[in-house]
């Protein structure tokens, strides 16, 4: 069936694969990736599916509302699956208002575009908010979050993607507009951005440089292989019940500490260095403000009623990303000159 799908931030880490995953497998979808090409997000990341013609690519920024609605006038999409965002915990503690401005201010204009251009006619159409497990808070040593499970947000970050939650359940339920969220845990896999805790210890690795750990390392995420992160996005956008929230993960919880120590021996493996190399680059630094403790998702109601799955194991999936770091270490490099160094030495520099 003929359908305009429009992605935001689908120049970024997850968005790239979900924009990929919908390019390949539905031709006869016309794909419209809208992202404003921040310091996040790279079209070196949709080489080999940018010249297809079923893709178009638009620069613009979610918080400019009224190019927005014009974006919307002109390519008129049957749905949306909105990701961009500022999605960085350690940058919201340095600037929250800007992740006020893309994830809250941003969401609702993409909102407010979407019931304008659809005027009460929503046969056919969706809006999905792809959101995070943040939004539910910290878990202590046991439990697991649920769809019922109260928001409590700490971070800046996860504030505002909790707000957006809200604004996106608010537009549902008073204007009808026909939604789904899905929620899901921590990613990893290729285009990672090297802030985030795999990619930076990746490219540190290969660099010969600390591997930070904040605080005693026991802090506790929840992984699942990006792929099967657009996977199950695929899957919810076209067979989620309206209204309806989803968490999306794997039930593969790690503690940082033990997660950095296998990344490690992998990575010693495949660049035949001895058992033990890497490790000596373990550096514990300064904790995080407001560190959540422990996230980790309940998969059970996608599983049982859609069906889900993930594709790959732990092991598998960091295999694939490694390797895939190895061999695009051009894109590592270009990814991590410029602003980034500035970044890495003021988030660091106390260590
Ligand atoms: P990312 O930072 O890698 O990419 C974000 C993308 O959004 C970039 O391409 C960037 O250019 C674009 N963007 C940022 N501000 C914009 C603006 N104002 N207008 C238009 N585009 C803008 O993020 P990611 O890790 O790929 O995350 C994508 C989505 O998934 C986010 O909504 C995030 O909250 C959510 N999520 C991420 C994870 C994770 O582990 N990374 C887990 C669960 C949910
Ligand atoms: P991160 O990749 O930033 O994702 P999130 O904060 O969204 O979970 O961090 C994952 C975990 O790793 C988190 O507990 C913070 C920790 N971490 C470090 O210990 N050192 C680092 O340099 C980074 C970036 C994260």
């Amino acid at each position: 069936m003929n359908k305009t799908i429009l992605i935001t931030g689908g120049a970024g880490f997850i968005g790239s694969h979900v924009v990929r995953e919908f390019v390949l497998k539905y031709p006869d979808y016309k794909i419209v990736n809208l992202d404003a090409l921040t310091y996040a997000g790279n079209l070196e990341n949709l080489k080999d599916v940018e010249n297809s013609s079923n893709y178009t690519f638009v620069k613009a920024d979610i918080t400019d509302a009224a190019h927005i609605l014009q974006i919307f006038e002109e390519y008129q999409p049957d749905g949306v699956i909105h990701l961009a965002a500022e999605s960085h915990v350690d940058r919201s503690i340095i600037d929250p208002t800007a992740f006020v401005m893309t994830n809250v201010i941003g969401t609702v204009n993409l909102l407010n575009a979407a019931k304008e251009i659809w005027k009460g006619n929503f046969e056919g159409k969706r809006f999905h908010h792809v959101s995070t497990d943040e939004v539910y808070g910290t878990l202590g040593e046991i439990g697991l979050f649920t769809e019922t499970t109260s928001y409590d947000p700490h971070s800046p970050y996860s504030a505002s993607k909790a707000s957006s939650d809200h604004f996106v359940r608010a537009y549902h339920d008073t204007y009808g507009l026909p939604v789904v969220i899905t929620n899901c845990s921590n990613n990893y896999g290729p285009n990672h951005f090297p802030e985030k805790l795999i990619p930076l210890c990746i490219h540190n690795i290969l660099n010969n440089k600390p591997l930070p750990i904040y605080g005693d390392g026991k802090f506790t995420r929840d992984w699942l292989f990006v792929i099967d992160h657009a996977k199950a996005i695929d899957l919810v956008f076209h067979e989620g019940t309206n209204g309806g929230s989803y968490n999306v993960g794997g039930f593969n919880e790690w503690q940082n500490i033990d997660l950095v120590r296998e990344l490690c021996k992998q990575m010693d493996e495949k660049l035949n260095r001895p058992n033990g190399t890497a490790d000596q680059l373990i550096t514990f630094v300064k904790d995080r403000p407001g560190h959540d403790l422990r996230y980790a998702i309940d998969a059970t109601k996608i599983n049982q009623e859609l069906g889900y799955k993930p594709s790959v194991t732990f092991e598998q999936g960091l295999s694939i990303t490694i390797d895939w770091f190895l061999n695009n270490q051009d894109w590592l490099d270009s990814v991590t000159s410029g602003d980034y160094q500035k970044y890495y030495d003021n988030q660091y520099k106390a260590g």
